[in-house]
């Protein structure tokens, strides 16, 4: 399986998140390759049997906790044609709804999300297997 890895970072943190998705799909024997999300092509996109897309969480800790950006790179993504999507936020105090906001702009952009989970910056393999096996399994349901 193809598997593309996004991320939008400013610190360094998110990277180091959709490093270890990456291995962690290349572990289980398939391919996996990292893009920020201001590199991705659409052919990346065409190409992927499935995606997972994550930023960080920015915000005021109790207030206005959003996922980074989005509201402005997810609308330039290329098209999540339905594929598999697997979104993930890192955080450092608590990620609120950031994720759930981050999936619905995911939903707007085409993709068809499966798995969400958000990682604390320092912890970045709490909840890391159960994730990716949920959208590895996603996908090679498509291929069936
Ligand atoms: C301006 C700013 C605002 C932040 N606001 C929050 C917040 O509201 N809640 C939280 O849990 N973490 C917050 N953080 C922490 C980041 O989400 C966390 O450090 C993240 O892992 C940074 O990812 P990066 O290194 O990829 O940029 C904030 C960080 C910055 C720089």
């Amino acid at each position: 399986m193809n598997v593309l890895v996004l991320y939008q970072s400013r610190n360094g943190h998110t990277r180091a998140a959709a490093q270890a998705i990456a291995q962690a799909v290349q572990s289980q024997r398939h391919f996996a390759s990292v893009r920020s999300v201001a590199e991705v092509r659409s052919t990346d996109v065409a190409q992927a049997d499935a995606l997972f897309i994550g930023t960080w969480t920015q915000g005021f800790i109790l207030f206005g906790v959003k996922p980074a950006g989005a509201s402005l790179w997810v609308p330039a993504l290329p098209s999540l044609m339905n594929k598999p999507v697997g979104a993930y936020c890192t955080y450092r105090y608590n990620p609120r709804g950031s994720l759930n906001k981050l999936t619905d702009l995911l939903m707007g952009q085409g993709g068809r999300m499966v798995a969400q989970q958000a990682f604390h910056r320092d912890r970045l393999d709490v909840g890391m297997e159960p994730f990716v096996q949920s959208v590895l399994d996603a996908a090679s349901g498509d291929r069936l």
